[in-house]
């Protein structure tokens, strides 16, 4: 059947040799009795010469009416051509027309950003997002590489909730036949439940934020990849979490240097990231926020102006770890002094929040209180706070944004890229 256009370019077939290839029109310039098109599959571009004499009249007359993102399928002979770019090219021994592709919408540059989101299941097929939505595909299967060889369980839960885990303000609310239901913020308290039986768990879920400002690193629809530990502290926690976060950044580089160059990314940079990352508290950075003339005090969580000034002091991702209690979840455990055993990971170059991680809070009683403080009934997490009642242990768990993760190791400016169908506050469509 079809090779692919990446085994031609590397020289798996030799000159001479009748391959056939299936793909979509890049370019296509014709004199008439001669057709130069650029063809790219999944895999690659390569350019095709279709010239008369070399096939029948109405292949060359099918080349030649080639139109952009028309498919075509061609036979052709392999050619070896310094000229061409990269190297080799395809002389066509006939070309077919697959899928016409009159006035084709995106042509040249320039576009305006939304008409663009307009026009997104056809601009999902540009080098650029076919690039990141590759290093996603890295992203996604080293992550899953990375637990199962560390021991975790791959783990399904559910989507539809009762309640919230990220708090009120950011909840979608749903019609559950006659009764009120949530789209999922969070795996954690579910993933919570499962490490009774399993230890370390992961799962890789959709989550929903109704977040009511247009951000750079914002989307109403995410993926997030959350993890669970039984017996595992906070700072045992942030060892995994860097030697994760290396793992996929190597992994990523390795399999996908060409797409980084292409997207404004340094693969080097990613390829050599080891740890350890460097880890400052919140106490810490407060100071050196204020040395650098920012007007923040104790008490204030960080915005991105913040997240961008404290992560331009180091090279690699920051870990910030004890936030005040009162900036974060009810489930994070007490350190007492206000603060939580908390953990933030900030990278570098104001990419911002990737990683939010703590321990667990496994005080039943304080749990309770710090539910009610957040204006909830604690009624309705009993199943959760049951937890606490059969055979409790400490544990510790965070949770990783897929987008953000590819948004920086892509150098993306929006997030929006990192995603084939961004959700925002004001998109849902395509
Ligand atoms: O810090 P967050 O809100 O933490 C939690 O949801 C925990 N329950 C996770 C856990 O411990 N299992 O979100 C975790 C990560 C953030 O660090 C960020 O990378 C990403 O999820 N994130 C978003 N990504 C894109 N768009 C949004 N609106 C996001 N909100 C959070
Ligand atoms: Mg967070």
């Amino acid at each position: 059947m079809f090779v692919k256009i990446k085994d031609i370019l590397s020289g798996k077939y030799p000159d001479g040799e009748e391959i056939q290839i299936g793909g979509w029109v890049v370019k296509n310039r014709s004199s008439g009795k001669i057709v130069f098109t650029v063809i790219r599959d999944s895999s690659g571009e390569i350019q095709v010469t279709t010239k008369k004499g070399n096939v029948c009249d109405d292949a060359l007359r099918e080349a030649d009416a080639l139109a952009l993102e028309a498919s075509t399928m061609i036979k052709g002979k392999v050619r070896t051509d310094p000229r061409a770019p990269g190297g080799r090219e395809l002389v066509a021994t006939d070309v077919k027309i697959v899928g016409a592709s009159p006035d084709y919408p995106i042509f040249g540059e320039g576009h305006n950003p939304e008409v663009l989101l307009d026009l997104r299941h056809l601009h999902i097929r540009s080098r650029e997002l076919v690039a990141i939505m590759k290093v996603k595909d890295s992203v996604l299967s080293s992550c899953r590489e990375w637990f199962r060889t560390s021991g975790f369980y791959e783990v399904t839960p559910p989507i539809i909730m009762s309640s919230s885990c990220e708090g009120g303000s950011t909840l979608f609310e749903l019609k559950y036949f006659d009764e009120k239901a949530y789209l999922s913020q969070s795996a954690q308290l579910y993933l919570e439940s499962l490490i009774f039986g399993l230890e370390n768990v992961y799962s890789v879920t959709p989550s929903f934020r109704a977040e009511k400002s247009r951000t750079t690193r914002h989307l109403a629809e995410y993926w997030h990849i959350e993890g669970e530990m039984a017996w595992v502290g906070l700072y045992d926690m942030i060892d995994m979490l860097e030697k994760l976060v290396s793992f996929v950044c190597n992994r990523t580089a390795e399999e996908r240097p060409e797409e980084l160059k292409l997207l404004g990314s340094d693969p080097e940079y990613f390829k050599n990231l080891k740890p350890p990352f460097p880890r400052i508290t919140y106490d810490e950075a407060i100071k050196v926020l204020q040395a650098d003339g920012y007007e923040v005090k104790w008490g204030d969580d960080f915005g991105t102006h913040e997240e961008r000034q404290l992560s331009m002091h180091y090279d690699k991702p920051l870990f910030i770890t004890e936030y005040p209690l009162e900036v974060k979840a009810f489930y994070m455990k007490d350190a007492g002094n206000a603060k939580v055993l908390n953990v933030d990971m900030i990278a570098p170059k104001g990419f911002g929040e990737i990683i939010g991680g703590s321990e667990r809070e496994t005080d039943l009683a304080l749990l309770e209180e710090r539910i009610k403080k957040q204006g909830e009934d604690p009624a309705k997490y009993g199943w959760y706070l049951d937890l606490r009642r059969y055979g409790s242990v400490p544990h510790s768990g965070f949770g990783m944004g897929a987008e953000r993760l590819v948004r920086w190791i892509c150098n993306q400016e929006h997030i929006r890229d990192t995603i084939p169908y961004p959700r925002t506050i004001s998109r849902f469509n395509p």
